[in-house]
């Protein structure tokens, strides 16, 4: 198993171009099963996940071709709409193929999903709402076994959840009738999603808004699509040039998608500019404390919630960090107190100290974005050397980091075991 070794204490200096956003990626690949045609998606980002979703998607009968940086999928009449446990449990966004399978070939029969160790994470929004559109859902052995035509009805999700709001958006396009989506999601990937089954000829509105309006149709040909930048990746670039006092310029970025983290990083001290789609953010002076509680879109994603705990570990005064999207989501603080940081968790508060500077130590990432954070903490460490085992769960989500963060200046390097 792979490992990076971070030897840290250099501030990060430079420019970076951003990937093709996985959480867009993903729920487009599966979207694409809607279509009668082949769909192409540019802009892809290589990644775990990505093959993942490729895997599911092939296993089914999906004819899938795969440059690097553009796909193209059919899918035929004639695929399987099943998703089996062993690929599914990788990956909870197997989920998202749901919706989409039902709607096209009316039953499916999905794994219930695994995924990142952060909290218990249940389907039930998903499959309420999919059930309100008129679809016999039963858990058989493990697997969800769905079926039924579909008809346009209202919805309400009891929390903006992102991937049930994906779900139904998805199935409502090929069902009977109008639906209206209540208390939906806002997140930019769902907007996204919304741009790529419109041009293939679902009649979305809304999406961006907690009301999304679908008007059902016969059929959905392919399409081409261009993903949106992945506005987790360029926060954690950013986060990680703020960490070690940097001065980073990511590209082909939308600050308008990570407003309140970057609202953070000027309450914290830093200087962020914004040009077009680039942004650039300075931290020469030491940062300072800020309370940060995370919330669905457009709120403090959750998703950079571990790598600003990473970054505050040695700001002045006290932080507080409150997550309020998921249960247990603070796997990173254990291991950043090994690092030298002073972190006490209190329910869904992590009270996070300033220190004065961290140490490298051998740690473990738990979860792709507590990963994130081990990394950023490593190249914040002025003294040792930091070992990040468990490195898949970093490649889940990020295209060969150790190499762009090491065009940035910093030191360190992936090694095999
Ligand atoms: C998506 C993102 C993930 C991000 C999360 C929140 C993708 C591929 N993943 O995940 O990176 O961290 O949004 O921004 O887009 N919940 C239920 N029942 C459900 C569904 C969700 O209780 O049926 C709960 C979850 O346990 C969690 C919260 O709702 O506590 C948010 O989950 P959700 O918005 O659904 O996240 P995902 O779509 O899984």
């Amino acid at each position: 198993m792979d490992k990076i070794l971070i030897r840290g204490g250099k501030p990060l200096k430079g420019e970076v171009h951003v990937r093709g956003a996985k959480n867009a990626a993903l729920p487009l690949m599966a979207a694409s099963l809607l279509a009668e045609g082949p769909c192409v998606l540019h802009n892809l980002p290589c990644l775990h996940d990505v093959f993942t979703m490729d895997k599911i998607l092939s296993g089914m009968g999906v004819e899938i071709e795969f440059t690097g940086r553009y796909m193209t999928l059919t899918t035929p009449d004639t695929a399987r709409p099943e998703a089996p446990y062993d690929l599914v449990r990788k990956m909870r966004a197997s989920f998202f193929v749901l919706g989409p399978l039902l709607a096209r070939f009316g039953r499916a029969r999905v794994s219930l999903p695994g995924g990142c160790a952060i909290g218990t994470r249940p389907v039930d929004i998903h499959l309420k709402g999919l059930e309100a559109l008129g679809a016999r859902i039963r858990i058989d052995e493990g697997y969800v076994a769905a079926e039924g035509r579909l008809e346009g009805a209202d919805v309400t999700l009891p929390f903006p959840s992102v991937g049930a709001t994906e779900n139904v958006m998805m199935a409502a396009c090929r069902a009977e009738g109008v639906t209206r989506l209540n208390n939906a999601a806002r997140e930019p990937e769902i907007e996204d999603l919304a741009r790529f089954l419109n041009a293939m000829g679902a009649r979305i509105s809304g999406a961006g808004t907690d009301l999304i309006t679908v008007v059902g149709v016969d059929t959905l040909q392919g399409v081409e699509h261009a993903i949106m930048p992945d506005r987790i990746e360029a926060g954690t670039f950013l986060a990680a040039a703020a960490g070690t006092h940097g001065d980073v310029t990511v590209m082909n970025a939308r600050a308008e998608h990570i407003t309140a983290f970057l609202d953070k990083l000027r309450e914290a001290g830093a200087e962020v500019e914004v040009h077009g789609q680039h942004i650039r953010v300075a931290a020469r002076n030491g940062l300072k404390a800020v309370d940060v509680a995370t919330a669905p879109y457009p709120g403090f994603a959750t998703d950079l919630q571990a790598q600003t705990m990473a970054v505050l570990t040695c700001a002045d005064g006290v932080s507080r960090i409150t997550e309020t999207v998921f249960e247990n989501r603070f796997m990173q603080a254990s291991e950043l107190t090994r690092m030298g940081a002073d972190i006490a968790l209190d329910g869904n508060t992590a009270v996070v100290r300033g220190v004065d500077h961290l140490s490298g130590a051998p740690v473990m990432a738990s979860d792709l974005r507590a990963s994130a954070a081990l990394v950023i903490a490593g190249l914040m460490a002025t003294r040792g050397e930091t070992a990040v085992a468990r490195v898949y769960h970093i490649d889940r989500g990020y295209e060969r980091i150790e190499e762009r963060l090491a065009a940035l200046g910093a030191d360190l390097e992936r090694v095999r075991e």
